[in-house]
């Protein structure tokens, strides 16, 4: 049986209607999970979803807490209460399936947000100086992320015009390091601002993607 941890992140919605300004994100995530389900109709579901409920900024009182070593106070658990409860859903999941627009050439507020909650010293990962270059190492292991992305403009992927400008699929693969990914599988839909058949294409061949990613899980 899978448990499956689903992070949604984009501030639009998306319904079953046809309406505009649907999250083309959050449709491919859906997508995904629908077709998953009728192979492993024996799943647990974990919903997350992050434009509803925002996780807070970390602050100093958090890193504080997070690196408390012995006799953690009750102010200090208070202030680790929502990341203990974050961290707990990233252990539980073995498939992280996550959407994420593209904001600002990254991922979006919220979605940080929800990182920085849940890489945590010694939950997630460790960290020995005496490793030297290697003093960070993932802590949880066997994971598989499938990532679920849209952008408004075009060419993001490696080798195109705009690949130096992708902060969004490169960065959530290295941090899903640290949550125990090791099978990391990114769907990308383009042009969404431009509302056109290159988007219509898009969006097509981003699903035959997900029925082939779901092939081989
Ligand atoms: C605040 C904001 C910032 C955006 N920044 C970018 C950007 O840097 N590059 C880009 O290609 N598209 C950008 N877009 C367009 C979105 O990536 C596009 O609308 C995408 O479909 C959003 O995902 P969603 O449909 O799941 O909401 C931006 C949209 C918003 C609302």
């Amino acid at each position: 049986m899978t448990c499956i941890l689903k992070i949604d992140s984009s501030v639009r919605t998306y319904t079953s209607d046809t309406a505009k300004h649907q999250s083309v994100s959050r449709q491919l995530a859906h997508n995904f999970m629908t077709e998953y389900l009728v192979e492993n109709p024996d799943s647990i579901i974990i919903n997350r979803d992050l434009s509803l409920t925002p996780p807070p900024f970390i602050d100093q009182a958090w890193v504080a807490a997070s690196f408390a070593k012995e006799d953690i106070t009750e102010r200090e658990l208070s202030v680790l209460q929502v990341s203990d409860t974050l961290v707990a859903e990233v252990i539980k999941a073995d498939l992280i399936v996550m959407s994420a627009p593209m904001y600002n050439y990254g991922m979006p507020a919220v979605l940080k947000a929800w990182f920085d909650q849940v890489i945590r010293v010694n939950k997630t990962f460790s960290f020995d100086a005496s490793l030297g270059d290697n003093a960070l190492q993932p802590l949880l292991s066997g994971k598989t992320m499938v990532l679920l992305t849209s952008c408004g403009e075009h060419s993001f992927a490696a080798g195109q015009a705009r690949a130096h400008m992708n902060h969004l699929g490169p960065h959530i693969k290295m941090l899903s390091r640290y949550l125990g990914v090791e099978d990391f599988y990114e769907v990308g839909s383009e042009y969404q601002e431009f509302s056109d058949e290159r988007h219509a294409n898009s969006v097509q061949h981003a699903q035959q993607k997900i029925a082939s990613i779901v092939a081989q899980l």
